[in-house]
């Protein structure tokens, strides 16, 4: 069988470097999308770096173009991997926030897939979709990186049908929390970017933010392995599932998300310490 390509987003470090080098490992010809063209430590050699920004469109172009010249325009599989998480209340949250957490996670990972879907129906190819299980399941501050991955589901449905009949198979996996840097990257972003509303709002909020951080921070994150591994599976089952869950963490939140919404409110804000006291000056 000849080599087989894959293109991984967001593959400086973190799911993407990880899986990277596993599929490089089992002798795929990967191209590592990276931010900045310096990102490629974590990468081993024999794997293509290519710069890939998804709120740029002229990268993604660029990105595509080497491809197809380096491989006869054949692609046999991307994994849209790259996100970010925005963290935050609905109502303090900035719009620009709003607005980059769809961009990098909903409309870069449309750009993308765009930009090498025919490289894709050429080989009858595969597209895997990096979700989360927040998209099944929401908790207070999670809002913008939950609605992100909600709507990524949602084209992935509709991807998944419109490629069928083409022959290009396209699969969600939906990890829960896994040992990665970005948590503390979405801190640090939140603390430039600030909240808007006046002083008043924002200390309404404080508190509630502050419990939501200690929930995450105190959480139990699995090692990089155990979503690589599906990542794999989805990439070469003979017939890859249409989601797949990641870690036991998800599994959980995927049986909660189908107890009945006032119930499982009460159960989230119970386990994370939420209550009328928690809001105020
Ligand atoms: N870790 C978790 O608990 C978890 C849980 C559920 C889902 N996920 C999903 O898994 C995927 C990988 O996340 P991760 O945990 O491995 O985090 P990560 O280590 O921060 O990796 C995310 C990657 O995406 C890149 N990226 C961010 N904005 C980008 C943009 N505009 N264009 C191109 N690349 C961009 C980042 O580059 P920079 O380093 O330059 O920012 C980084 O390489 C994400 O889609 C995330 O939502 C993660």
């Amino acid at each position: 069988m000849s080599t087989r390509t894959v293109l991984i987003t967001g593959a400086a470090g973190g799911i993407g470097g990880a899986a990277a080098r596993r599929l490089h490992d089992l002798g795929w010809e990967v191209y590592a999308g990276v931010r900045r063209a310096s990102d490629t430590s974590a990468l081993p050699a024999g794997v293509h770096p290519l710069v890939i920004d998804l709120i740029d469109e002229e990268t993604l172009d660029a990105a595509a173009k080497e491809i197809a010249a380096r491989t006869g325009g054949r692609l046999d599989a991307l994994v849209n991997n790259a996100g970010v998480i925005v963290e935050g209340p609905v109502e303090t949250v900035p719009l620009e926030e709003w607005r980059r957490q769809f961009d990098v996670n909903v409309i870069g990972q449309v750009a993308m897939t765009q930009a090498v879907l025919p490289m894709l129906r050429t080989t009858g190819g595969r597209v895997v979709n990096i979700g989360a299980v927040s998209s099944r399941m929401c908790a207070p501050t999670f809002g913008p990186i939950a609605a992100s991955k909600a709507a990524l589901a949602s084209v992935t449905e509709a991807l998944r049908m419109e490629m069928r009949p083409l022959g290009v198979r396209v699969s969600l996996v939906e990890p829960g929390a896994v040992q990665t840097e970005i948590f503390a990257k979405a801190g640090a972003a939140a603390r430039i970017a600030g909240w808007r509303g006046d002083p008043e709002t924002q200390r309404l909020y404080r508190g509630v933010a502050e419990k939501m951080g200690e929930f995450v921070d105190n959480g139990s994150r699995a090692p990089v392995d155990g979503i690589v591994k599906t990542i794999v599976k989805a990439l070469t089952a003979r017939r890859p599932a249409a989601v797949y869950l990641s870690g036991r963490d998800a599994r959980i939140m995927a049986a909660l998300a189908k107890v009945p919404g006032r119930t499982r409110d009460r159960l989230v804000l119970r386990t994370a310490g939420v209550g009328a006291e928690t809001y105020g000056p």
